[in-house]
């Protein structure tokens, strides 16, 4: 079998963009810099977006490329033995796609709600049997729809035009946010660095750098996965400054909308969790056609999710068509099928299954952990080691530079940082972490 590919580097770019941006951004980025310091975390963020996120994104985009194959089989072939290493990214996508799609179909629930005009009340919703969980499978049967059409064909198609939508989405509601009465404070409080107490630096620090891993999508093999698509005359290095760009952009902006309209409204800004789906339905209920503007929000919301959760799915799915050459509708139906049951408990022990604890925490929780606080930083390290000690130093820069053709400023500081740099923070971080 013929492997697919992008039609073009920009759709690359806007299926990338789409894996990124999602809920990370529009959800966690806000009340994240809400509840941290405001500006201190926004400019942490930063700092280890541009010295660890870019780079990985190249690591992981030109092992992909380099290779043509999915995590397990890319670190393989580089290296026998080290299949594992995409095995724990593979397995990280899974767990993730397992309680990602219980968030995303909450927000598909919110959309047909501001759509026909009846909120639900957030905890009477999630805490029920049946809504959240058909919601939840209608979310991965989506994601699963759109898998099944390809990479050109779904993957790209949907992406290239679900990504402009959400941006225009998102300036019109920014706009309308920022024009609120009292919405500046809300702009001060995220970009205004502020710090009580310098005990708090390192839970900051650790909480930025989970973020950036987090929302760029590395750890999980999914830009290695997507990369394996690539043509060889795209341009890695300018692929990886342009979507951290845009990833960051979207980040900004919906702490930006949020924030204004959370203090516009004189609400509490560490709603934490809450923020999107208890705080936010307070102020559409206030807002003149509030309606409408929860429906939108939610429509950007819901494309936010979707296209990261297709690039969850494709992670599993290139896996699996590689190793036992199976279909990809195949390989898209057994882990959508293990996604709908394992999903389902973890939308159930916001109810029924409450008591269920497993290593002390109710089965959504204990996922969300099990991929932040372990999978995702064992596989990022693990890719740093790689990039850095096992892959040819002279071949990584052949790959990342297209056989010499274009230009590569920042050699020596990518070097730096995946030999010595990212992986003794990542190991500070999950040191620190347990
Ligand atoms: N980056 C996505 C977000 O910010 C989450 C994600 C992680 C998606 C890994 C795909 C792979 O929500």
């Amino acid at each position: 079998m013929k492997r697919e590919n992008w039609n073009s580097n920009t759709g690359f770019i806007m299926a990338a963009a789409g894996a990124a941006v999602g809920l990370g951004n529009l959800w966690k980025f806000p009340y994240l810099a809400g509840k941290m310091g405001g500006g201190v975390f926004v400019l942490i963020y930063l700092a280890f977006l541009i010295l660890f996120g870019a780079p990985l994104l190249l690591s992981e985009m030109a092992l992909g490329r380099h290779t043509g194959k999915n995590p397990v089989g890319a670190y393989e072939s580089v290296k026998k033995g080290f299949g594992f290493v995409g095995g724990i990214g593979v397995f990280c996508a899974f767990v993730v796609l397992c309680f990602y799609s219980v968030v995303g179909g909450w927000v598909l629930k919110y959309l047909f709600s501001y759509t026909a005009g009846n909120i639900p009340d957030f905890d009477v919703f999630s805490s029920s049997a049946l809504d959240p969980v058909l919601y939840h499978i209608l979310f991965s049967f989506l994601t699963f729809m759109i898998v099944i059409k390809g990479i050109s064909g779904g993957i790209e198609k949907m992406s290239k035009w679900i990504l402009p939508a959400l941006f225009v989405i998102l300036i019109i509601l920014t706009v309308y946010a920022v024009s609120l009465p009292g919405a500046w404070e809300g702009i001060r409080f995220l970009l205004i660095p502020r710090i009580e107490n310098i005990a708090e630096l390192p839970v900051i620090c650790i909480t930025a750098m989970g973020q950036v891993f987090f929302s760029l999508s590395l750890g999980m093999g999914a830009i290695i996965t997507y990369g394996s698509y690539l043509d060889r005359s795209s341009r890695l290095p300018f692929n990886a400054v342009v979507i951290p760009a845009l990833d960051t952009i979207v980040a900004l902006l919906s702490g930006i909308l949020i924030l204004s309209a959370v203090f516009a409204f004189d609400l509490e800004p560490q709603g934490g969790e809450g923020l999107l789906f208890r705080t936010m339905p307070v102020i559409f209920s206030q807002l003149p056609f509030g309606n409408f503007w929860g429906a939108l929000f939610f429509i950007m919301v819901f494309f936010a999710a979707i296209t990261s959760s297709i690039s969850l799915l494709e992670v599993v799915v290139a896996f699996l068509m590689d190793t036992f050459k199976i279909k990809r509708l195949y390989a898209a139906l057994i882990p959508t099928i293990l996604v709908f049951i394992i999903g389902t408990f973890a939308s159930l022990s916001f109810g029924v299954l409450g008591d269920i604890l497993i290593a002390g925490h109710p089965i959504f929780t204990f996922l969300t952990i099990l991929a932040d606080n372990y999978l995702m930083p064992a596989s990022a390290f693990l890719l740093c080691i790689f990039t850095g000690y096992i892959w040819k130093r002279r071949i990584v820069y052949k790959e990342i530079t297209n056989g010499g053709r274009i230009p590569f400023r920042f050699e020596k500081f990518f070097f730096f940082i995946v030999r010595y740099a990212a992986p003794l923070i990542i190991l500070i971080v999950f040191v620190s972490s347990l």
